[in-house]
């Protein structure tokens, strides 16, 4: 059994694996530029992160009902529970699917459905937290922030992500600011193929409480500093830096020196139909090739429960302190 693991860094839509894109692209009546799952797979050969966003916003074309995003979420806890994951905190991209004129209450109502019974079933708790496209407007953003006002019980935080060189977190200030006042939590990409500089913007100018990737955060000192101060989380993801060649191989990846410096590391998937491996496996792979022992292992699993957002109410604080038990109580062998 693997070892019990929150996943915080996760996009649902980047769960989608060929078979069911084309068991969805069948049942929706949409034709897919490829023959076959086998000629998709060969596509996902990427030169960084646009190249990938080409294909993953291409695939979403087969997301049209409530039942395909319920469809997508339960396959994806199904792997995840197979993988030791015992609590996900599930990104979504609405404006992808604004665009195909796919609204708000399909995908939260369709994703909501599989997240209800997960516990039950999967034995996962779970959070949404809601992406902006970083590559549009902070009207549309805004815009966006308010379609999901109906659902907001169901979304525990917002997020940015899609290309990121270029579309700093300053464009976002106001959206984070309003969704602050609706009591949502608020991530960032950032830092993935942008400079320190756009992760200082996402802490001071979004005040993010989790820096999602952070990967260049070690070419500042006085950043690292920063993070380390504040005990502010990176949610690293290892395999999808490898395929999209913010580094060539994944013995360069920065994470153990990452946590040498003190800062609180957590080890996720990114898009684990794209990227070669769900976030077991990345725990697998990265101590093959960084040398990280059981014990920085176990110390990866504890973080990433200690920067989940589960709260203090009762309920959460209890379950924090099972899964964490359980983390402690894991053996390897
Ligand atoms: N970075 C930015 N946007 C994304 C990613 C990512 O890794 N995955 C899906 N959208
Ligand atoms: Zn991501």
């Amino acid at each position: 059994m693997a070892i019990p693991k929150a996943e915080l860094h996760l996009h649902i839509e980047g769960t989608l694996e060929p078979e069911l894109a084309f068991a969805l692209a069948a049942r929706n009546g949409v034709e897919l530029p490829y023959a076959d799952t086998e000629e998709l797979r060969k596509a996902y050969l990427f030169d960084d992160l646009q190249t990938f966003l080409n294909l993953y916003y291409g695939l979403m074309a087969v997301l049209r009902t409530e039942a395909d995003f319920e469809e997508l979420a339960d396959a994806y806890l199904a792997r995840a529970a197979e993988q030791g994951v015992r609590h996900a905190e599930i990104f979504f991209d609405p404006q992808a699917h604004a665009a195909r004129g796919v609204d708000m209450g399909t995908v939260v109502t369709g994703l909501t459905r599989a997240l209800a019974r997960s516990e039950e079933r999967h034995g996962i708790s779970t959070r949404l937290i809601m992406c902006f496209l970083r590559d549009q407007s902070a009207e549309s953003a805004m815009e966006t922030l308010q379609a999901a006002r109906p659902y907001l019980d169901h979304i525990t935080g917002v997020g940015l992500d899609s290309a990121e060189v270029g579309n700093p977190a300053s464009k976002f200030t106001e959206v984070y600011a309003a969704a602050g006042e609706l009591g949502l939590r608020k991530v960032a990409h950032a830092g993935e193929e942008g400079d320190p500089s756009y992760v200082w913007e996402a802490l001071d100018l979004l005040g993010v409480e989790r820096v999602d990737h952070g990967l260049r955060s070690m070419e500042d000192p006085e950043l690292v500093r920063r993070l380390v101060a504040d005990r502010v989380p990176l949610t690293l993801c290892p395999l999808s830096n490898v395929r999209l060649r913010a580094i060539d191989v994944l013995e360069e990846h920065p994470l153990a020196r990452m946590m040498d410096a003190g800062l609180l590391c957590t080890v996720n998937s990114d898009d684990p139909a794209y990227f070669g491996g769900y976030v077991d496996d990345t725990f697998h792979a990265v101590h093959e090739a960084l040398g990280l022992d059981r014990e920085r292992l176990r110390e990866l699993a504890r973080n990433s429960f200690l920067a989940s957002f589960l709260d203090g109410s009762a309920a959460d604080e209890a379950l924090r302190a099972k899964y964490l038990a359980e983390v402690e109580a894991y053996s390897f062998d």
